[in-house]
């Protein structure tokens, strides 16, 4: 090109800012690569070393904060070879023999999600653990369970909080399935269309640790399915980690007051005295926000590309990163919180079986005795409204006036008609009875 790039684009352009974080992997796959080039007799033995006890250095440089950007560095690839040069000389610009920026960029990309994709399968791990541990820890309380936000049935808490074990374990299967696909060598690929040197792929994917190798040098440069599931399998996390948020919120109210939340991690108001406020579980409610803005952002990018690579792409990384950190964060800070949860088990009982949340275990009585279950129903019903004119609970009428809308009712339906009958009568797999608290404790290693 005859005249340099303008200021401005080179502002517009330039990645430096946000992928020079890819460093630590730019670095590994250029170290893998030169290895490669000299195994293969493409560079020489003596060529490769200087290369990358220079690379070294300049991993040092980057870990320590003393490497210098210039504005003409147009990503953290061209910031290392500039460096490279400056260093050693024009045999630095070896290192770029049967390589392109377009597979380079998408190894760095893929080592950086691999590594990420590890810490954040073991936060989930440990977040799953600590749900599980809340359960053991609170295993006879029992609360009521909601559907459309109005009382339904009780339940146990063990029970409410094993359900984000579960959503949590589907989301580490998630994230371990997608790894599989991230673990592909796509370095070897070229710009586009694989390279004219004698090049051994296969050693450089066991250098970098690469389970697979890519098999087309076109989908290999404009492939971002990768990261696509990434951001995906983060949204769903992060919708779960915000229905656990407004759950937390709902149950922190002065309302609910079913749990109290740890000082620690609570604020006040900078004008009301009074409050305490739940901005952990706000904050990751709001988060999930980016991670589902995220996901969109990088399929609206990838839709209308034509093959390859085109420098859309770059695009890619923004989002990619945001989601890394929001999901780290997240999930660091519920685990520190979760732990410290203090239940209120007064307020659970007793409003485990306010709202009749027994009018179910009423009509199940019935049907036990015979009762066609619509009839059952329809009579509850009708109880249930006598007991509303009389503001009273089921529990509160006698057994004369019961008998009264069915003459199926006997002495036993007292002892029927209680929270913990209700849910140790869930036996069968999947219900709240505690021989399914202990059978899901014992599936997650609790
Ligand atoms: N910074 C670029 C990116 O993130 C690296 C690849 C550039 N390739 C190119 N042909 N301009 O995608």
């Amino acid at each position: 090109m005859a005249e340099p790039t303008d200021r401005l684009v080179e502002k517009f352009t330039t990645s430096f800012p946000f992928d020079q974080r890819l460093y630590p992997y730019d670095i590994a796959g250029s170290i893998a690569h030169c290895q490669m080039l000299a195994k293969q007799r493409i560079i020489s033995q003596s060529e490769q070393k200087r290369i990358i006890t220079a690379l070294e250095q300049i991993r040092i440089e980057l870990d320590e904060g003393r490497f210098r950007a210039l504005p003409t560095d147009e990503d953290i690839h061209m910031a290392v070879e500039r460096r490279l040069i400056e260093k050693i000389g024009a045999v630095g610009g070896k290192l770029h023999t049967a390589r392109s920026r377009n597979d380079q960029v998408a190894v760095d990309l893929r080592l950086f999600l691999r590594a990420e994709t590890d810490a954040i399968v073991s936060q989930l791990h440990a977040l799953q653990r600590a749900f599980a541990t809340g359960a053991k820890r609170n295993r006879t309380l029992a609360m009521p369970g909601y559907t459309h936000l109005q009382p339904a049935q009780p339940v146990l808490l063990a029970h409410h909080l094993l359900a984000y074990a579960q959503m949590l374990g589907r989301d580490i299967d998630r994230f371990r399935d997608l790894r599989k696909r991230i673990d592909v060598l796509p370095l070897g690929s070229g710009a586009l269309a694989g390279t004219t040197f004698p090049i051994d792929r296969a050693f450089v994917a066991r250098k970098l640790g690469f389970k697979h190798i890519s098999e087309n040098s076109m989908d290999a440069v404009g492939d971002r399915d990768f990261a696509v599931e990434f951001l995906a399998a983060g949204a769903i996390v992060g919708m779960h980690l915000s229905r656990f948020s407004e759950d937390l919120i709902l149950w922190a109210s002065q309302e609910f007051h079913f749990v109290d939340l740890p000082d620690a991690f609570a604020t006040g108001s900078s004008i009301m005295p009074q409050k305490k406020n739940p901005d952990v579980a706000e904050l990751v409610r709001g988060k999930s926000g980016r991670l589902f803005g995220n996901l969109m952002a990088l399929l609206t990018t990838l839709k209308g590309l034509p093959l390859t690579y085109n420098r859309d792409l770059q695009e890619d990384k923004e989002p990619v990163f945001d989601s890394v950190d929001t999901l780290k964060a997240s999930l660091q800070v519920l685990n520190a919180m979760l732990p410290k949860l203090r239940f209120n088990a007064a307020r659970l009982a007793t409003a485990a079986t306010s709202g009749f949340t027994l009018a179910t275990e009423l009509a199940d009585y019935l049907s036990t005795k015979g009762v066609p279950f619509r009839d059952a129903h329809a009579v509850v019903g009708a109880i249930v409204r006598h007991c509303l004119e009389h503001h009273i609970g089921l529990e509160d009428i006698p057994l004369v006036e019961l008998r009264r809308f069915s003459s199926r009712f006997e002495a036993d339906v007292t002892s029927w008609l209680s929270s913990v009958a209700a849910i140790e009568r869930r036996r069968a797999i999947g219900g709240t009875a505690s021989i399914n608290i202990d059978r899901q404790l014992k599936g997650l290693g609790v």
